[in-house]
């Protein structure tokens, strides 16, 4: 092992790239991988190829000190690395709820008979459980013999719109090892090479957890689990104030207080979407379908229902607020990445329901600060505004389905002019109601008939 790491991080996505440039400002020599060369070459530029803010200035500064570079060329990693992580996708697969693990099995693939160095393989990537026991067996049986090669699962616990504090100060580090050390037992060489690779870390106070490998993938899929049930949760009582005339928001806000509940994702509107979430959810029951533990998790299928059916109950509201018809209305979206700070549109509930708006003949309007780009490279038949001003103007409805800060610091009063009915839907309970009403807008949000 080098004197100072040597680190390569395979997949430079939100995570990977994230990821290497956190590990450059650690003060190790980091080489990214990927197979894709538009992004390598941006990224050898100092240019993030999509929108995570404080990641810019920090792949930018590594790169200049010399520490970051990034290749395409797998034989330039294996001969670099001490260290290799890998941090390359895991989709939901095209024909079923399961992940689609090619792209792990296509960098072992690609790796492993390169391998001349003792070294560590890393995944980071979000996976069934079972995995890294098979793909441990495919880096032994694909390494040349008598190489010196060994995996650890250390999963990935970052927020897209806070990823470089996530990954530089994490809430916890979770290390699946092939066989930790018992009790008492000092602790093995793994567990070594990443308590030196996390020091700085754990020494800012990240927690840092020793587990089997079966248990550290189950702790990431269970935590997005968790997370979209509590979602799924608030949403369906959402449903119930629908009704009721109750309203979500103070029942959130009430039951948030006990501390054993917690106030935060307890945010009723139109529901969770993004890279993870959705397809977490799907792959974890497809998993627990082939171990034969189905019934332990079909509460996640209500989950993921509830979830789907707040974009339906969106798009029927949102009919009913232009009269019961789309056709000949103009809808303005305000939103389209799953999530503030994002550009990240997959599975995004906002840009769901504007589709389905457009199919249904609406003459939608879509903005969004900063995920235009893959919007339009999602849906381009709709149309897209270059500005707030632009897509409120003429509107008959306007639906907020992202809560950047542009749309929530919007003053009412000031842009309520611009549509032709001013009646906004506010699909994320992010406004002030009394505000909205007093500059001249008729407000409607979920899952509070009477705010
Ligand atoms: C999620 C997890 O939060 C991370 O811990 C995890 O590492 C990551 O997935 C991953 O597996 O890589 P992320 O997908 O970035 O992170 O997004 P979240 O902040 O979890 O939000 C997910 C969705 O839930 C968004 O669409 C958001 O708008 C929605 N949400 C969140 C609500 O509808 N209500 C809430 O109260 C909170």
């Amino acid at each position: 092992m080098s004197e100072r790491l040597r680190i390569t991080v395979i997949g430079t996505g939100y995570l990977g790239a994230t990821h290497a440039a956190a590990m450059a400002e650690s003060g190790y020599d980091v080489l990214g991988v990927d197979i894709d060369p538009r992004k390598v070459d941006a990224l050898s530029r100092g240019e993030v190829p999509f929108y995570e803010p404080g990641l810019p200035e920090l792949l930018e500064s590594n790169v200049t000190a010399g520490r970051l570079r990034f290749t395409t060329d797998f034989a330039e990693a294996a001969e670099f690395g001490d260290l290799h992580f890998i941090g390359v996708g895991t989709p939901q697969h095209p024909r079923t709820n399961a992940a689609d693990l090619s792209q792990i099995d296509a960098v072992i693939g690609s790796l492993a008979p390169l391998l001349r160095r003792p070294c560590t393989v890393i995944g980071k990537s979000t996976v069934p459980v079972g995995t890294a026991e098979r793909v441990r067996e495919q880096l032994h049986a694909l390494a040349p013999a008598g190489t010196d090669v060994d995996l650890v699962w250390n999963p990935e616990f970052l927020r897209e719109g806070f990823a470089v504090a996530d990954t530089l100060t994490p809430d916890r580090i979770v290390v699946g090892l092939a066989d930790p050390a018992g009790p008492g037992e000092p602790p093995t060489r793994d567990e070594e090479v990443m308590r030196r690779v996390y020091a700085p870390m754990i020494e800012w106070g990240s927690p840092f957890l020793v587990m089997d490998y079966a248990t550290s993938e189950l702790v990431k899929v269970s935590a997005n689990s968790f997370l979209a049930t509590k979602i799924s949760f608030i949403n369906a009582m959402a449903e119930v104030c629908e009704a009721t005339g109750a309203d979500v928001t103070r029942l959130a806000e009430a039951i948030g207080y006990d501390d054993r509940i917690g106030p935060k994702f307890l945010r009723a509107g139109i529901g969770f979407g993004g890279g993870c979430l959705p397809k977490d959810i799907r792959a974890f029951m497809a998993r627990a379908g082939e171990l034969g533990v189905s019934d332990a998790l079909s509460f996640l299928r209500d989950v993921d229902g509830i979830n789907n059916r707040r974009r339906a109950s969106t798009v029927a509201l949102a009919r009913e607020l232009v009269g019961g018809r789309f056709v000949g209305k103009r809808i303005a979206v305000l939103g389209a990445a799953f999530k503030p700070d994002s550009d990240d549109v997959r599975d995004s509930p906002a840009l769901d329901i504007a589709a389905a708006i457009y199919t249904a003949g609406g003459d939608v309007v879509v903005h969004d600060p900063q995920a235009m780009v893959n919007a339009e490279a999602a849906y381009p038949n709709m149309a897209y505004a270059g500005s707030v001003e632009e897509a409120l103007t003429g509107a008959d409805l306007v639906l907020l389905l992202t809560e950047w800060p542009e749309y929530t610091g919007l003053d009412p009063a000031m842009v309520v002019g611009l549509p032709s009915n001013p009646s906004i839907l506010d699909g994320r309970n992010c406004l002030d109601v009394g505000r909205w009403r007093a500059g001249g807008w008729t407000y409607r949000g979920l899952g509070r008939p009477n705010a």
